[in-house]
């Protein structure tokens, strides 16, 4: 797994210039870099990004990109796909720390002792996950082609799932499928309340529930959609809705407000009065220290090398999967 220690940093140059937004332009030139973005960014992360997506996407781009130089506006794991995928190209994340819930709630260790316990089955893991744990599976997939994924498995070939649980129901609802799931959340999309959905549904009888798959069943339950991020600003745009309460982590309403400026969308409330629908790993990324990271060339993502080659395998495989 990877450490977050970073002493080199306190070494590197933190001097902000003025004019942020113009300053990454003028280094993406410089260093022929592209700035891959998550939908749960900051606004103006996701403002100054050459393409922003959900999972799947970014992972499409990080395969195709020609950029010497990818800064990864996102998450550990996001990073470390593109590495995985690239490992000449230098891959900046802007704060190392920006790790993930869902992928820590699986450490290596534990996964391969469960993993041996079912030696006939195939394992298919969520990209939201180490590179330890894509080395151990056979298929990786997103929020966007799981049940695509699955729906391709011979009917006969038992599955495990992981690492998250939620996204595992809902593929074995669409699918039909018995998996074996892995017991992993996320804190972000485990924390929105089905109490505060139904108020707000009572007092916008007029708005639909659009929800991640991560979410927990009973918010699921109330959900006129489920999707990916990608899906979720594709079905907001097309809806003849005006209003949405978006179970997500609310960084994607700046999209959606984009897209369709006349539509309204509430953020759903997390179980308590805080911010927990915000994700605490996304948000360690600024638009500062995106900058730092490409001045500084730092900080920057590796992983042993064999780890690395057989955490291609399975990633290769989603893609080919998902054309
Ligand atoms: P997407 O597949 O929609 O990008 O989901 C990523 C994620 O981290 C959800 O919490
Ligand atoms: Fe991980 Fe959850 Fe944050 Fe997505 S929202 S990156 S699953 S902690």
């Amino acid at each position: 797994m990877f450490t977050t220690a970073l002493p080199q940093q306190t070494k590197a140059s933190s001097f902000l210039p003025y004019d942020l937004f113009g300053a990454i332009n003028t280094l993406k030139k410089e260093l022929n870099a592209v700035v891959l973005a998550h939908y749960y960014q900051d606004p103006d992360i996701q403002d100054v990004a050459d393409y922003l997506g959900d999972s799947l996407g970014l992972s499409q781009q990080a395969a195709s990109t020609s950029a010497d130089v990818i800064v990864f506006a996102g998450v550990h794991f996001m990073a470390e796909t593109a590495k995985i995928l690239n490992p000449d190209k230098l891959v900046l994340l802007p704060d190392l720390d920006a790790g993930c819930s869902l992928a820590d709630s699986c450490p290596p260790e534990e996964f391969a002792k469960f993993k041996a316990a079912y030696p006939d089955h195939l394992v298919v893991s969520y990209i939201n996950c180490s590179a330890e744990i894509k080395a151990m599976s056979d298929i990786i997939c997103t929020s966007s082609n799981a049940v695509r994924i699955v729906n391709q498995i011979p009917e006969d070939q038992p599955i495990i799932f992981a690492p998250d649980r939620n996204l595992g129901r809902y593929v074995m609802e669409q699918t039909g499928r018995d998996l074996v799931l892995w017991q992993g959340s996320c804190i972000v999309h485990e924390t929105f309340s089905e109490k505060k959905i139904i108020q707000l549904k009572i007092e916008h009888p007029e708005a639909e529930v659009i929800a991640h798959p991560e979410c927990e069943p009973p918010v699921l339950r109330h959900a006129s959609y489920i999707g990916s991020t990608t899906a979720l600003l594709k079905y907001a745009q097309t809806s003849p809705a005006s209003t949405f309460i978006v179970a997500t982590e609310p960084g994607i309403i700046h999209q959606m407000q984009k897209q369709t400026p006349n539509k309204r969308f509430i953020p759903a409330p997390a179980m308590n009065n805080c911010a927990c629908n915000e994700c605490p790993y996304m948000r360690l990324n600024t638009l500062e220290k995106l900058y730092l990271a490409m001045k500084n060339r730092q900080p920057e993502i590796t992983m042993p090398e064999h780890i690395r080659v057989a955490a291609l395998r399975p990633i290769q495989r989603m893609l080919e999967m998902s054309v």
